[in-house]
């Protein structure tokens, strides 16, 4: 039952915006406002809320009950767990109104997962392929691929874009290869070389000194 030609919105849901693309399915009691900027087939679950100044990019999935505040940046293949929590405004107080350009935005970049009950508080951005566990509180950048968990979230592996953890020279069973450049884990290969056997946790190389995989 679309409601158009170009997405689906649930008749109880409220979309004030016109940037919506093809696909992109929006169910009960979600809120749009008006200029929200949301890609294709993206999926916004059960009373979601967009505010106006909110960038979702495509094949997005947003679960129930998270609420994206001005700022906040949604790049490709995001999922938001249901209640995550986003904030736009570090040190609110009612009486002290902060004009739109002083909220802090938050950038979730492409494949990044945020767990059930997350919260982050604004003003950091969460690396491509991250991932966010359950419960978490961010208050610092999480670097690609990064796995972080607890209060505050703190660095605990690193997981592949395929969703198996990895290891900086070890094949992971999709075919990646990662390894650390400049302290960052990078994806050095989408399919290592045919002769390398196929199976997480396999060790090619040693992996690198711990310094160097300390970020937080
Ligand atoms: C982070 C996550 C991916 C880790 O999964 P995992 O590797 O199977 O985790 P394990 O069970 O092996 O736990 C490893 C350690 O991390 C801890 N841990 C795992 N998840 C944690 C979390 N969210 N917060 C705090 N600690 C966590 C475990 O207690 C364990 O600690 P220990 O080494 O002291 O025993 C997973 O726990 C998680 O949080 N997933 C998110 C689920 C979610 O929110 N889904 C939303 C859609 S429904
Ligand atoms: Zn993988």
């Amino acid at each position: 039952m679309p409601t158009n030609n170009v997405y689906f919105s649930h008749p109880s849901a409220l979309v004030e915006s016109s940037q919506i693309g093809k696909g992109t399915r929006i169910w009960a009691f979600v809120h749009v406002m008006e200029d929200a900027q949301i890609g294709e087939a993206c999926n916004l679950c059960d009373h979601v809320f967009v505010e106006s100044r909110v960038r979702i990019g495509n094949q997005v999935t947003i679960k129930n009950g998270v609420a994206l505040w001005d700022g906040v940046v949604l790049e490709d293949r995001v999922f938001v767990g249901p209640n995550a929590v986003f904030t736009n405004d570090k040190n609110p107080r009612v009486a002290y109104h902060k004009k739109p350009e002083e909220f802090l935005s938050t950038i979730v970049r492409a494949g990044a997962s945020i767990g059930a009950n997350v919260t982050i508080v604004c003003g950091v951005e969460i690396g491509r392929h991250a991932f966010v566990g359950a419960g978490a509180v961010v208050t610092r950048h999480v670097p690609d691929y990064a796995i972080v968990v607890g209060n505050p979230a703190r660095l605990k592996g690193y997981m592949c874009e395929c969703g198996n953890k990895v290891q900086p020279n070890v094949v992971c069973a999709c075919g990646r290869l990662f390894s650390f450049l400049e302290g960052r884990l990078i994806c050095i290969s989408q399919n290592s070389a045919p002769t390398l056997p196929r199976t997480a946790g396999m060790v090619i190389d040693p992996p690198p000194p711990a310094s160097q995989i300390a970020i937080f």
